[in-house]
């Protein structure tokens, strides 16, 4: 039978993921989304470039219709606002609570066997909402980050030294936000340590220049945030759990005392595989990174904290 996946939002990033996912041809696609026309619109643009992008996946879209979710296999949650110039990740929070309660709330009912791969920000702290609402367990929600985290940093290296993209292997840690944990400790280019490539200098440079690579993009763009690298991180790690292959990808996942971390969702290696989150990889962290993951993870703590806190008042 084939592998069903349904992406919930069907945006810039949403409907780039779709493209991608269809390139792979892995899995039938489902596309949803609130505003009326548009997850149609964009999977009949999808079928039309089946013949050209050589894919036979079929391709449905669906306004805020649920019931097409049954049976997936993996539902990406991309459904939400982007960040405008000015704004930070945090800022999304009061609305994008609100769109990922229900959006849940919707994807438990039709597809309670189904991976979540949470994509909309504040991207660490939608994941905690997403575990809470759902009740899925901690191996079947995993947030989008780390990959393109990542991917971003093996560039940024890669155009430092003029080297193929293909050389670099780079991991990301952390929340998904300013304070993001890139190790250049754990970094190799063709299996040779970034350190013995640039002086410190330069990398720190690389690495200020990833954490900011979000919001470069929003600043130039103005009226929303990153899409491609994002639809490709999604791609890879939808891929990598419906082949089963076992990769170590960077992650967004619930923690219980890995690192010292506890009852929180934190970027950390994992493995992937059909049933989701295989195993945390433990690295040995020095005294400075493991500082560092901790800084990300009090930050990730206060906007959960806030979050729980809105949540309650909106109780009373
Ligand atoms: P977009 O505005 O292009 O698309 C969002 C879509 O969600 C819209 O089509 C909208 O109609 C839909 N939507 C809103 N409420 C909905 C609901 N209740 N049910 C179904 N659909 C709903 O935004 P874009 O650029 O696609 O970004 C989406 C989210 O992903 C944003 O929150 C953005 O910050 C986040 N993001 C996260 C990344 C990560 O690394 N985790 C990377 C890139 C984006
Ligand atoms: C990014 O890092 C929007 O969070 C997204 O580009």
């Amino acid at each position: 039978m084939r592998k069903k996946v349904t992406v919930v939002g069907a945006g810039f990033v949403g409907s780039t993921a779709a493209l991608k996912l269809a390139e792979k041809d892995i899995a039938d696609i489902v596309l949803v989304d609130i505003q009326d026309g548009q997850a149609e619109g964009k999977a009949l643009d999808l079928i039309e470039a089946a013949p050209l992008g050589r894919y036979d996946s079929s391709i449905t879209g669906v306004t805020n219709d649920y019931s097409m979710a049954e049976g997936s296999d993996i539902v990406i949650i991309t459904a939400g606002r982007p960040r405008k110039p000015g704004m930070t990740r945090e800022d999304l929070l009061s609305v994008n609570m609100s769109i990922m309660s229900s959006v849940v709330r919707e994807v438990a009912a039709a597809a309670p066997d189904s991976i979540l791969i949470i994509v909309t920000n504040p991207l660490d702290v939608m994941c905690h909402l997403a575990f809470d609402i759902s009740g899925f367990p901690k191996e079947r929600v995993i947030g989008m980050a780390g990959v393109l985290d990542s991917t971003r940093f093996a560039v940024f290296i890669a155009m430092e030294l003029d080297v193929s993209v293909e050389n670099v292997h780079t991991i990301v840690m952390g929340g998904h936000g300013d304070t993001m944990v890139p190790l250049p400790r754990y970094t190799t280019v063709a299996g040779i340590p970034l350190t013995d490539f640039l002086p410190p200098e330069r990398i720190k440079a690389l690495v200020e220049r990833t954490r900011n690579a979000g919001t470069e993009i929003v600043e130039l763009l103005k009226t929303g945030s990153a899409y491609y690298a994002s639809a490709y991180a999604i791609a890879e790690m939808t891929e990598v759990i419906l082949r089963d292959k076992n990769k170590i990808l960077p992650c967004t996942v619930y923690m219980e005392g890995e690192y010292g971390i506890n009852n929180l969702f934190m970027g950390v290696p994992v493995k992937l595989g059909v049933k989701g989150v295989k195993e945390i990889i433990g690295l040995k962290l020095n005294d400075e990174e493991m500082k560092s993951l901790k800084v990300s993870a009090d930050a990730v703590k206060r906007v959960v904290d806030n979050m729980e806190n809105m949540l309650k008042a909106n109780k009373r």
